[in-house]
């Protein structure tokens, strides 16, 4: 069951680095704030105090299943809590980023480590726009900034752990095919002009495997790992 044990901190480095190899599978860390939040490549993730959802998971996928997939359901999960939360659509940009109205409302990290896969979900709920980095890649908002409405970061994070849950179980039974309907119909890319690390072409979809299939003026190519660029 994910979301068990749980420990939460006020503050730390980063919830990433409170699970280790002596966890159970479904152990979760959340904190208020993190003082050395991690992102993608390398990059920070920088929140203010108490206005985010900030979790790390620790699974452990079967070994004949990749990581990226992990960040898949992760990234779908925060979606469609994202969704519970604004009663409103919100999308993947593949890999791991989450849309709503163009914009990123959470990111998610997955981290092999000792033959487990740490998960780290980050969701902007509360924040006013002066508290978001205003020269982000991507533009990012706050499910704050959304509707107006501020939450209970809990309800949110209870949403999100009851989707990874489900989805996660449905994963480990039947692969990507199992969820890839809900992935599919949230795919930001499809159709857009996109330039992943280098190369140009339109984003066709999310492949049954998790890669992303993009056209080139080549030929069709799919994308194991990489930075998207889009046009607006
Ligand atoms: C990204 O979009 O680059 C990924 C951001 C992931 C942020 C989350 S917040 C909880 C967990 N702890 C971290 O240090 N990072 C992840």
């Amino acid at each position: 069951m994910i979301g068990s044990p749980r420990q939460h901190v006020d503050e730390c480095e980063s919830t990433q680095l409170l699970l280790g190899p002596d966890d159970p599978e479904g152990a979760i860390a959340t904190t208020d704030h993190q003082t050395g939040g991690r992102g993608r490549r390398g990059r920070r993730w920088v929140e203010a105090p108490g206005t985010s959802v900030l979790v790390s998971v620790l699974l452990r996928p079967p070994p004949d299943r990749s990581a990226p997939q992990v960040s898949l359901l992760g990234g779908l999960a925060a979606a469609m809590a994202a969704e519970d939360a604004l009663a409103l659509a919100a999308q993947i940009k593949w890999p791991n980023d989450v849309m709503v109205d163009r914009r990123k409302v959470a990111g998610v990290l997955a981290e092999a480590r000792d033959g487990a896969v740490v998960l780290g979900i980050g969701v902007n709920v509360n924040q006013s726009r002066e508290q978001l980095p205003a020269d982000a890649r991507v533009r990012a908002a706050s499910l704050r900034m959304i509707d107006g409405r501020v939450r209970d970061r809990g309800q949110v994070l209870a949403s999100l752990l009851a989707h990874l849950d489900r989805l996660y179980a449905a994963w480990v039974e039947g692969g990507l095919d199992a969820v890839y309907d809900d992935l599919g119909a949230r795919d930001f890319l499809r159709g857009r002009r996109v330039t992943v690390d280098g190369v140009l072409g339109t984003a066709q979809m999310i492949a049954r495997d998790g890669r992303l299939e993009i056209q080139t003026e080549s030929g069709p190519r799919l994308i194991e790992s990489g930075e998207v660029l889009f046009e607006r």
